[in-house]
């Protein structure tokens, strides 16, 4: 049996004694329950919990339309936003290799579209579109998002034009509510192939619904070992109730610990740039879970060393309201030694023979001494490689983790009020109808 991910908090414990971070787990057994039973806030939001079980009779036909447009186009171009293409891409990225455009073997490329209102790059991308042969995804639950409809109605014009309206429908795959929205009228029309967003899911943790899953079996990866590694995790997590042995229920707690001892900042860090956008997932997750009512941990992310010599001066010395979450990643699957030269003129021959990846790994336990000597309280979470299984069991860990954290602070974390501001004032100013009265007293205070 594959051994789990795993917290480490003797870093941490410096800064909040580790029989506090115990009691306040045992405590939190009680959102747990609150999660288990639906009593909680936001009890309507709660069909993430069951999903890697839920999943598993859905994943044939993610698994075949996602070989059906592998075998009509090279390239899928994934339309949505926050929710509807973080995950996807926080996968695919720290799975797939680094430079995917370069790679000189067949494959199917994924680009994303509908997540910014970028002239330049919704440009920059229709010209790369303009010689390949390429498939639309189009996510986006409540259906209406300005984004990701504004791209699909430039792609989809553009797909029409290229290969005619129906081939173009043949190749779009539309993922949305079972009944509301204009994405889902617009699929009836067309005729697309559309997978269900369940009412119960927030975009935020759908990763393992077709929202997520569709995208990453597209590309090659294997949809069966991520559910596989996320029903390990809910094992060891929303049913365990031994608070000392359950890694999201600790991870919660030390967190909420260390928010009160004034670190009101938490920074993921990861050590391999493969980790990049899990990490924007997991801002995504904990930011527009926990930050409302004036509460919450802002959540941050560095990748190191890269950011080491630029933001690690801040880490170091800056104002003393931050603290880590390190993913440390034990095994690397592809290995790379250092050589050894005649006349050592780098000077770096006292690493020759070793594996890069074991100077990184010093290069870890260094920053975390150097950050603790600084104040930064560091939690570990141990990751035994980065695969399929463990990215599996990440999302899970990081899903329930933030639910219980929601509740200890006293939050609805499945709700998002806060992201209707801009998009009620755009709408005004675009002189949306419906919008006129706010849009005349935006443009009164911007004279
Ligand atoms: O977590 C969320 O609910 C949001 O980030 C949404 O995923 C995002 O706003 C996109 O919404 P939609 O899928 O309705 O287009």
């Amino acid at each position: 049996m594959k051994e789990n991910i795993s917290i480490d908090l003797k870093n941490a414990g410096n800064f909040i004694p580790h029989e506090e971070v115990i009691a306040l787990a045992q405590q939190s057994v009680r959102h747990l329950d609150a999660l288990n039973n639906g009593t909680g806030a936001g009890n309507d939001f709660l069909g993430w919990l069951s999903l890697p079980d839920q999943i598993l009779n859905q994943l044939e036909r993610i698994e075949h339309v996602a070989k059906h447009l592998r075998s009509v186009s090279d390239t899928t171009v994934v339309i949505g936003i926050g929710g509807s293409y973080l995950g996807a891409k926080a996968v695919i990225d720290a799975l797939s290799h680094s430079f995917p455009p370069y790679l000189k073997t067949k494959h199917h490329q994924i680009l994303y579209a509908g997540h910014n209102i970028c002239e330049y790059y919704m440009s920059d991308l229709i010209e790369i579109l303009e010689g390949r042969n390429y498939s639309i995804i189009v996510i986006s639950k409540s259906g209406t998002t300005t984004e990701p409809a504004l791209a699909f109605r430039i792609l989809k014009d553009h797909l029409e034009r290229k290969v005619g309206k129906a081939t173009a429908a043949d190749r779009i795959i539309a993922i949305t509510d079972s009944s509301k929205g204009a994405l889902r009228s617009l699929a009836e029309t067309n005729g697309y192939d559309t997978f269900s967003i369940p009412d119960n899911i927030g975009g935020r943790y759908s990763v393992l619904t077709p929202v997520g899953l569709l995208p990453i079996a597209v590309s090659g990866l294997d949809i069966r070992m991520i559910v596989k590694g996320a029903i390990a995790m809910e094992e060891v997590t929303r049913k365990n109730k031994n608070a000392s042995t359950n890694p999201s229920l600790l991870y919660a707690s030390a967190r909420n610990l260390i928010l009160h001892s004034g670190r009101a900042i938490e920074i993921l860090v990861g050590f391999t740039p493969r980790l990049h956008y899990l990490s924007e997932w997991w801002k995504q997750l904990y930011g527009e879970s926990e930050g409302k009512e004036g509460k919450g941990i802002f959540p941050a992310s560095v990748d190191f060393t890269t950011d080491l010599h630029s933001l690690g001066q801040y880490i170091q010395e800056g104002q003393r309201f931050l603290f880590e979450t390190m993913i440390s990643v034990k095994n690397s699957r592809k290995k790379l030694t250092i050589p050894s030269e005649k006349d050592d003129s780098d000077q770096l021959n006292y690493l020759a023979g070793k594996r890069l990846s074991e100077v990184n790994h010093q290069a870890e336990t260094g920053t975390i001494l150097a950050h603790n000597d600084g104040k930064v309280p560091v939690i570990i979470i141990n990751v035994p490689e980065v695969d399929e299984f463990y990215i599996g069991q990440l999302i899970y860990f990081f899903e329930i983790a933030c639910a219980v954290s929601g509740y200890i602070l006293d939050v609805n974390p499945f709700d998002q009020p806060g992201v209707e501001a801009y998009k009620k004032n755009m709408f005004a100013l675009l002189n949306k109808p419906g919008f006129e009265e706010a849009g005349k007293k935006l443009k009164e205070r911007l004279k």
